[in-house]
């Protein structure tokens, strides 16, 4: 059994969840009158502009309502309400790739979310419900344009800034975006790099529906530019009132699309509403990192996946606490990169990727202690498992074995944490996620519901519908029933299915196995296997593919496929690598990279067709097949492929 690490007596006392007494105090409270406990959070936590019917509407589940017809809006949740008391406290700590600073109070991030909200309005005629693109890096203007857009009612879809062009095209066409907001460029180790030529090409073709692409300079680099739709954010802006009242908008008007990938088929725009998202932002913010006042909060994401989105801008924000951006990556110009910004900064909470902990640690195991970093009270992990070693060291270097490790588990879909141990009250058995949040309810069940038995895999599943759940798939209603409602049932009633394998321990602790479906999670990025082999079946040569994922040191999990050629033995394998990289990297992009690819006669298939990725996972892995493969079309099959990827 492993150790156990439990909360430091001295931290728990001020912590906001102090004991399991109180957590579970808070969860059975939960289970008795469930209504009423999110009640009781809504009413606390958001500032109502008008009050909401009923605090959840089930009546066309899965399309669950929450806080039917109340009023808010989400720029005032994070910025207004806080002016009284924290004008002058900084809302943003930003820093550049190359090491330059910026400071930007709650008075500020207000007057200037005001004028790029007026900007939006007045001069591109952006209303309430219309979709705005952001292309952006990790600058403070992004966070500018996430809150213009919800002050204003817009919903905003953020395109991660390392996808390519085609990637971004399908995001803006299925949104039907009327105006993106990108940047020149950026800076990332030490060097400029380019956005907005990116978007110039993904509106060559498509984009019919952009009226408009704002561009804000940050590298200063020359740029193309078209009259008839380019327009230059830095000046226009400062003509603009800062003065822009907020928009009123209903609970459940959508706030943001965020597109992630599943199993089948292209991304999927995750829609979430307004009043639910941002009420668990807050208190996964507060509860999780155990916010207290003057901290100071760094998560290493990018606004472009689900982990920045929540924890860079909403979360801290609408608790009114600081929150560090960082331009560049932790490694650059060293490995001390990220303990120095914790030492300048005097970080409180560091929240990072597995991925990030195993690079980190592997540049520079002592890295750490070169820095002061006693400013640390909490350390987060999230996106894929963090294996053993990396928490070990993440705990008692970064850490100093007196920071509490926490492992949040959650999606996209989900908005907010979901499964994650509290600072102040979990025991902590290392790599584990632990419990479900207050007011949360998951369980680790078989297809019909019954409990799966300590010590084996099961569903992950969230039994009861929550705030800040996913409210459909954009345009595609049906989809997000089939995605999300159709794999379990509990009490003959269909539940939410996170896609994740789960296994729950004599303790009740919540151990995540991983994905059960065709998702790779490569450096904490989802990608699906369909939409690799979408693109793979473009090579001319190729026949043929089927990708898997496979362990990766670094990146958790690797990209790699199986390829069958038309005519065999006609090219190299590094030539077949070659040519598949490039057109993922203009697909999809770089982080859509296959690692390894093997060259096979054929894949695996059973007699009606299907491809038993099962073994192909495997022979990755260098396991033993010990499924059966009686039912094979070729049974043969496997050991010859078995044998092509050891000698590769
Ligand atoms: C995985 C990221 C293990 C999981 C917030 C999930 C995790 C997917 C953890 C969602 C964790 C996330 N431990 N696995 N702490 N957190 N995952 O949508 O497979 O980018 O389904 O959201 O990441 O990825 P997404």
């Amino acid at each position: 059994m492993s150790k156990i690490y439990y909360p430091n007596a001295e931290f728990s006392k001020d912590a906001s969840i102090p004991s399991m007494e109180a957590y579970w105090k808070l969860q059975n409270r939960a289970l008795e009158d469930y209504e009423g406990y999110w009640k009781s959070f809504a009413d606390e936590k958001i500032d109502w502009l008008a009050p909401y019917d009923e605090v959840l509407d089930e009546s066309d589940a899965p399309f669950y309502k929450w806080f039917t017809n109340g009023k808010l809006n989400v720029s005032n949740q994070c910025i207004d309400r806080h002016l009284a008391t924290k004008a002058n406290q900084d809302a943003i700590v930003f820093e550049g790739d190359r090491g330059d600073v910026e400071h930007i109070t709650y008075a500020q991030l207000s007057t200037r979310v005001n004028k790029m909200a007026n900007l939006l309005k007045n001069e591109f005629n952006v209303k309430k419900g219309d979709r705005v693109v952001l292309y952006m890096p990790m600058i403070p203007e992004a966070t500018y344009a996430m809150l213009a857009c919800t002050r204003i009612g817009a919903i905003h879809s953020i395109v991660f800034g390392g996808f390519s062009a085609d990637a971004l095209r399908d995001r803006i066409d299925d949104a039907k975006a009327k105006v993106v907001i990108t940047a020149d460029g950026a800076f990332r180790k030490g060097k400029p790099y380019m956005l907005k030529n990116v978007v110039d090409d993904a509106l060559k073709e498509g984009g019919e529906s952009v009226e408009a692409v704002l561009v804000v300079k940050r590298n200063n680099e020359p740029i193309e530019w078209n009259d008839s739709i380019d327009y230059s954010y830095n000046d226009m802006i400062d003509a603009q009132s800062d003065e822009c009242p907020f928009e009123i908008m209903d609970s459940e008007d959508p706030m943001f699309l965020l597109y992630t990938s599943g199993s089948t088929g292209k991304p999927k725009g995750v829609q979430h509403s307004t009043a639910g998202y941002i009420l668990w932002a807050q208190m996964t913010m507060e509860w999780v990192f155990d916010l207290r006042d003057n901290d100071v909060f760094w998560c290493t994401a990018d606004i472009g996946w689900i982990t920045g989105h929540t924890y860079i801008v909403y979360g801290p924000l609408s608790a009114g606490t600081t929150t560090v951006m960082f331009e560049g990556v932790p490694t650059y110009p060293d490995a001390g990169r990220a303990w120095k910004m914790i030492e300048d900064h005097k970080i409180t909470q560091f929240y990072t990727a597995p991925t990030a902990i195993r690079l980190l640690h592997k540049m520079g195991e002592d890295e750490p202690n070169k820095y002061d970093l006693t400013t640390l009270r909490v350390l987060g992990t999230v996106g894929e498992p963090i294996d053993p070693p990396a928490w070990k060291w993440y705990y008692e270097v970064v850490g100093n074995s007196k920071c509490a490790i926490v492992d949040t588990y959650w999606q996209t879909e989900t908005g907010g944490h979901m499964i994650s141990p509290l600072p102040g009250a979990t025991p902590i058995k290392p790599a584990c996620a632990t419990f479900a949040l207050p007011g949360i309810v998951a369980e680790v069940i078989e297809e019909d519901g019954t409990p799966t038995p300590v010590g084996e895999k099961g569903f992950m599943c969230i039994t009861k519908p929550w705030p800040s759940m996913i409210r459909n798939i954009w345009g595609d209603p049906e989809r997000f029933k089939t995605s999300y409602f159709s794999e379990c049932k509990k009490d003959g009633k269909p539940v939410y299915f996170t896609g994740d394998g789960a296994m729950i321990d004599e303790d009740g602790y919540i151990t995540i196995t991983g994905r059960t479906d065709d998702v790779i999670n490569v450096s904490g990025h989802r990608i699906g296997t369909a939409e690799i082999e979408a693109v793979i079946k473009h090579v001319d040569t190729i026949a043929v593919s089927a990708v898997v994922g496979k362990p990766h040191e670094i990146k958790g999990e690797g990209i790699f496929a199986y390829i069958v050629l038309k005519e065999e033995g006609s090219y190299s394998p590094d030539e077949i690598k070659s040519e598949i990289n490039k057109l993922l990297k203009k697909e999809i992009g770089a982080i859509a990279l296959c690692d390894e690819i093997a060259i096979v006669p054929d894949v695996p298939k059973t007699r009606s067709g299907k491809i038993m990725r099962r073994i192909l996972r495997s022979i990755a892995k260098g396991e033993e097949i010990t499924q059966d493969t009686s039912t094979l079309e070729d049974p043969t099959i496997v050991q010859t492929i078995e044998k092509i990827v050891k000698e590769a």
